[in-house]
């Protein structure tokens, strides 16, 4: 493994993360006061501790936190894409993984924070309203807003399914990844600019922004997730780096995904394992089509494994099965 790669894809936790050089002088950020990250895991542990990524995939993740820019990861359904900043995540022991699931209706807006002015509204016509109200208990910072708050290590920010977006989102995350910052208005136009403010990590989790502003510290690694419904402009696509997952090249790749994620009960599965690439000569299947069968045959009391394994792995694009 070459010494200048910090995430490897061992699948154990270590601090390579210390070894991250200083970002290139275009990708400075100095934002204060510097934040430690939430502890604990990545928020999806099966999957982070059973992901096989490709040589490629580990490249790229790797230059994508060397360069502090954004990893755009596109690729057929079920290739891993979600699954791999869990993946990096837990290895590099970044803390949870802070999720942002993209619809046609999302805005940057959701990302960054949400101000609640009504529930505010009705705490100061309260009697007992206390007179200077803490604001910071109506806003709370969204995943990308959490992201950049000023953590001393990269948060791992998923912005999933980017290609479901708004056609103007990629534009506007440019952006804010250009700068590292963002502006709360509702803080600056106060006379103190300052409040503790919520975030995405939870309930009770709390951080203080200074006049009015976020920057970042670390640049997060921010993965961002396309199956490919939309094409990206130039622009977008210069400032990312890129990777695009693939099904697994052989039986012996496949088998080793299913050993890693069904371990002993993944005896005996080879006629599934070659059944499900003969099938995917014909269309489209996806790797956790293929976990699910082999768990459903080892527990069905079935004659006919392959018939009950087809069911379970139905094309997802391509020909129709017969039934
Ligand atoms: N290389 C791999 N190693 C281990 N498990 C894998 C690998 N690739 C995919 N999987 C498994 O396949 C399943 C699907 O992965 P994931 O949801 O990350 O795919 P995706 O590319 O994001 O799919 P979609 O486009 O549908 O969102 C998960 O259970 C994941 O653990
Ligand atoms: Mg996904």
């Amino acid at each position: 493994m070459p010494d200048w790669l910090l995430y490897t894809g061992s699948r154990r936790t270590h601090d390579g993360i210390d070894r991250l050089p200083p970002p290139p002088p275009w990708r400075a950020f100095d934002g204060e006061p510097v934040l430690r990250s939430p502890s604990g895991g990545s928020g999806s542990e099966h999957h982070a501790t059973t992901y096989r990524p490709s040589d490629d995939a580990v490249q790229q993740v790797n230059a994508a936190l060397y360069l502090r820019r954004p990893l755009l990861v596109t690729g057929p359904p079920g290739t891993g894409k979600s699954t791999l900043a869990y993946a990096v995540a837990h290895e590099l022991g970044l803390g949870p993984v802070l999720h942002w699931p993209i619809t046609s209706r999302t805005t940057l807006r959701d990302g960054l924070y949400q101000y609640d002015p009504l529930t505010r509204l009705y705490a100061a016509g309260r009697d007992d309203a206390p007179r200077d109200e803490d604001i910071g208990r109506y806003i709370r910072l969204g995943p990308l807003g959490t992201a950049l708050l000023p953590y001393g290590r990269p948060r791992v920010l998923l912005v999933d399914e980017i290609d479901k977006s708004d056609i103007d989102l990629p534009n506007d995350l440019l952006t804010i990844f250009e700068k590292g910052e963002y502006e709360l208005p509702e803080l600056t136009r106060r006379a103190d600019p300052s409040a503790e403010v919520m975030t995405a990590d939870g309930p009770g989790a709390r951080v203080t922004v200074t006049a009015g502003t976020v920057r970042c510290n670390a640049f997060p690694l921010v993965v961002m997730t396309s199956n490919g419904e939309r094409e990206f402009p130039p622009a977008f696509l210069r400032r990312c780096v890129t990777v695009e997952l693939r099904q697994p090249a052989g039986e012996a790749e496949l088998s080793a995904i299913v050993r890693e994620h069904l371990g002993p009960l993944a005896d005996q599965s080879d006629d599934l394992v070659r059944r499900f690439f003969e099938r995917s000569t014909s269309g489209t299947l996806a790797t956790d089509q293929l976990l699910n069968a082999v768990y459903l045959c080892r527990h069905a009391d079935t004659e006919d494994r392959r018939a009950l394994a087809d069911r379970i792995m139905p094309y997802l694009t391509g020909p129709v099965d017969d039934d």
